[in-house]
């Protein structure tokens, strides 16, 4: 790649404004319009964070391509900056100079409100010997802890303890380990991964995680020079080497951002086709779609295209560690069975606060009913529009994909979740054909 002049951002990485926007504007959505045409699907919200990350590793510049524009690339991009790197924004491409890092301390104010921020500590105490960062807390959607991060970290030979709320790890050579990850989490699998790629030796994690963002990352940390290999399967083998190089690389598409628009698509019964999406990537969604009443059609240029056959029926749902059904879309696919003829059940396994768009739903008309991790879902013959509230960011996709389908008009608060994580969601909603609108509210 060429080399990059080390520039400062030209774009206002702080975006304050567009956050008080998200928090004073609601979506108003005018249900009952079938969609169609394409939609382009986005690079991955969870590749690009962690990538963004793994940039750290290497002692000079590096471009991403395929960058979603999100509120959470711009918390990274913050911290980033806060640790010395420069960093250039245009478009979808973000120039990362990691070559003269001033810092190794995360601070609080931004790790907290970005979760995956700590995933910076593999590859700052990789490539400075030590790291600072404060422990991530809790969210909506569970306690999120970091202890199989930290134990895995104490294995590679880094001596690492918490004091007053931060995460502190050093280590002057990291050796490598034989890891065994109690859990397939996959922030401390791509945690481990990085900091592996400068260890002495060889580290082999076993029961790693297997999401195609696991495997993004691997892949860019290989074309950085990393010698990593067994990325998608359970067990990861990785050759450390004394430093890595520039690489010019091109994020994977969002598989839950096209779960979403698959959603949109299946609950207004629409004919739709998403375009720039791995259709392997979404498999345990897409076999689910098709039990239930839908048309599947992936194409030869990375298309997936959704038809509905007239009525869908409800079916069971565990979410699971990849390559079961992604967390991440079960709200989504929850407000799918809320219109569906029969009963459903959906078990949430992987976190345990994550049926706060329950009660929303219910408000719009829906019947479910909850117990501890289960919710069981009798299908209705109609959503009606209400007032609603996002409480995280799939909860209140899964509002906006509910909306669609409702009778009359839905207003979503909440947008703040939703805008760390869609691009351009009304936008591209609209081109389909949605009848949805941002206002701000009347305080604002
Ligand atoms: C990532 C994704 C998130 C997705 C999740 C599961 C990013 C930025 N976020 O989050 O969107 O929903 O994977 O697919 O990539 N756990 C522990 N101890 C640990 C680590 C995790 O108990 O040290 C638990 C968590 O609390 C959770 C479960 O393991 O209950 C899964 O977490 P994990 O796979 O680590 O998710 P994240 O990497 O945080």
């Amino acid at each position: 790649m060429n080399t990059l002049k080390t520039v400062s951002s030209p774009v206002s990485i702080v975006d304050q404004p567009a956050l008080a926007k998200s928090q004073s504007s609601i979506l108003e959505i005018w249900g009952g319009t079938p969609l169609e045409g394409k939609v382009k699907i986005s690079g991955a919200k969870n590749s690009a964070l962690v990538l963004m990350a793994g940039a750290l590793l290497c002692s000079e510049p590096c471009r991403l391509q395929n960058v979603p524009s999100l509120a959470d690339i711009q918390g990274m991009t913050r911290i980033l900056e806060s640790l010395g790197v420069k960093i250039k924004q245009s478009i979808d491409t973000l120039e990362l100079d990691p070559t003269n890092l001033t810092s190794t301390d995360a601070p609080y104010e931004l790790v907290s409100k970005l979760r995956a921020s700590f995933f910076a500590i593999g590859p700052l105490l990789a490539r400075m010997g030590v790291a600072k960062v404060p422990l991530p807390g809790g969210c909506a959607i569970g306690a999120r802890p970091v202890e199989i991060h930290v134990r895995g970290l104490k294995q590679l030979g880094a001596q690492v303890y918490i004091e007053h709320g931060v995460v502190h790890a050093y280590a002057s050579q990291l050796k490598g380990a034989k890891i065994y990850l109690d859990y397939p989490s996959v922030g401390a699998t791509e945690t481990l991964m990085m900091a592996a790629t400068l260890a002495e030796g060889e580290t082999i994690l076993d029961n790693a995680a297997q999401e195609p963002e696991v495997i993004d990352l691997a892949n860019f940390c290989r074309s950085m020079g990393a010698k990593i290999s067994g990325a998608g399967t359970k067990t990861i083998t990785i050759s450390g080497v004394p430093n890595l190089h520039a690489t010019d690389y091109d994020i994977v598409p969002d598989r839950i951002e096209a779960g979403t628009f698959l959603m949109a698509g299946a609950i207004t019964h629409s004919d739709i086709l998403l375009e720039s999406v791995v259709p392997e990537h979404l498999s345990a969604v897409t076999a689910k779609l098709k039990e239930v009443g839908f048309q599947l059609t992936p194409d030869a240029n990375r298309g997936l295209r959704i038809q509905s056959k007239g009525v869908h029926t409800g079916t069971e749902i565990e979410t699971l560690p990849y390559p079961g059904f992604p967390t991440d879309l079960q709200s989504l696919f929850m407000a799918l069975l809320t219109l569906s003829q029969g009963s459903s059940v959906v078990t949430e396994t992987v976190f345990e606060n994550r049926l706060g768009h329950v009660p929303e739903l219910v408000r719009m008309g829906a019947d479910i009913k909850v117990k501890g991790n289960v919710a069981v879902i009798q299908g209705v013959p109609f959503l009606s529009g209400a007032p609603v509230t996002g409480t995280d960011l799939r909860a209140t996709a899964a509002l906006a994909v509910a909306a669609l389908a409702a009778n009359g008009k839905t207003s979503i608060s909440g947008l703040q979740h939703l805008d760390r994580g869609y691009a351009n969601f009304e936008q591209k909603l609209r081109d389909l054909g949605a009848r949805i609108e941002r206002v701000p509210t009347v305080e604002a």
